[in-house]
């Protein structure tokens, strides 16, 4: 019980965050009869009943279905100043959160009607609380090449609010070999990379977005355990590992959370941090992550200490303000 108040004193950072999986039902309803727009779930009840994933697509389809309420600047605005209002409530001093704009730029909402209600909100939230975040474009797998280089082509005239590309959607079938030209692109730009990577997919797609993708960061990156080889690399290179164990149990990449490896990452020496990843699709924010691993897998003090000071020392903050955060902590 004392680990869990401290658990939520602790000053946090949330580094793996996807804007479009905080979306919580009630919110999704009330931004689609503002956008005279249909749910194929006819009430929040059925819709969060519908929440019981086997693996990422099964979530991934709901996940596309949900934001396609969102249209209009407004929209963006009210989904991330909720999820920044939720945060701040649970001692959460720095998010570098990802959006997705090929989910909305396929339904023609344009980039800079997202980016432009997204930003504002982070911008105000700063204003309001002194919440520093970054921005991270995720460009979606399943998609090709090609369909990231015209995204990005859209993103440059906003390049100034954007901190960071991403990967994600749907990772097996979709290494990141797939896009080696588009990321070589974005480094030429100055943008820093992540790559979701060893969720589902194999070590060889760690090994890949080291090596072709020139990745500063792993998302997930569970399955790199499995090769020691992989271990001592991310270890050298000193990667950080955004691990999400709600995530996690809710897609099934663990079967039970006693199982959950990020004590076992500690222990290996690995930056790993705590991030929630899709809060409203599987069951809660920051807090509620750290609580599951405190209740399930015997995290102790130290531990918790490691990942709120990983939190602050593997984000993409700079120096000054990572050492101001880091003062807090003592
Ligand atoms: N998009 C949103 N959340 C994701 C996840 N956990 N993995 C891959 N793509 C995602
Ligand atoms: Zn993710």
């Amino acid at each position: 019980k004392t680990l869990v108040a401290l658990a939520q004193k602790m000053p946090k950072t949330e580094l793996h965050l996807h804007i479009e999986g905080t979306f919580e039902p009630e919110q999704m309803f009330a931004i689609a009869q503002r956008n005279q727009v249909e749910l194929t779930y006819k009430t929040v009840d059925e819709l969060k009943a519908a929440y019981q994933f086997t693996q990422l697509q099964d979530f991934l389809n709901l996940y596309y279905q949900g934001m396609s309420v969102l249209l209009h600047e407004a929209d963006f605005y009210d989904l991330t100043m909720a999820y920044l209002t939720k945060v701040h409530s649970e001692n959460v001093v720095h998010v570098e959160i990802f959006f997705d704009p090929q989910g909305h730029l396929s339904r023609d909402v344009p980039f800079e009607v997202q980016i432009t209600g997204i930003y504002n909100a982070l911008r105000d939230a700063e204003k309001k609380w002194g919440i520093t975040s970054k921005l991270i474009m995720s460009f979606l797998r399943h998609l090709s090449e090609e369909s990231a280089f015209e995204t990005l082509e859209q993103a440059k005239p906003f390049l100034k609010w954007i901190d960071g590309v991403g990967l994600d959607s749907s990772e097996l079938g979709h290494p990141p070999e797939k896009f080696i030209n588009v990321f070589q692109a974005c480094r030429d730009l100055g943008l820093k990379i992540t790559a979701h990577a060893g969720e589902e997919g194999p070590p060889e797609y760690v090994w890949q977005a080291i090596n072709l993708i020139k990745v500063d960061r792993i998302d997930h990156g569970n399955r790199a355990l499995e090769d020691e080889t992989l271990i001592a690399e991310i270890k050298k290179r000193d990667l950080t590992l955004t691990v999400c164990p709600l995530s996690n149990l809710k897609l099934c990449v663990v079967t039970d959370m006693k199982q959950h490896p990020i004590r076992a990452m500690l222990e290996l020496g690995l930056n790993a941090t705590v991030n929630s990843d899709d809060p409203a699709y599987f069951g809660g924010y920051m807090n509620d992550n750290y609580t599951a691993l405190i209740e399930k897998t015997g995290i102790n003090k130290e531990e918790l200490f490691q990942l709120s000071k990983n939190g602050i020392t593997c984000s993409w903050m700079d120096q000054i303000t990572k050492e101001a955060h880091l003062k807090r902590l003592d």
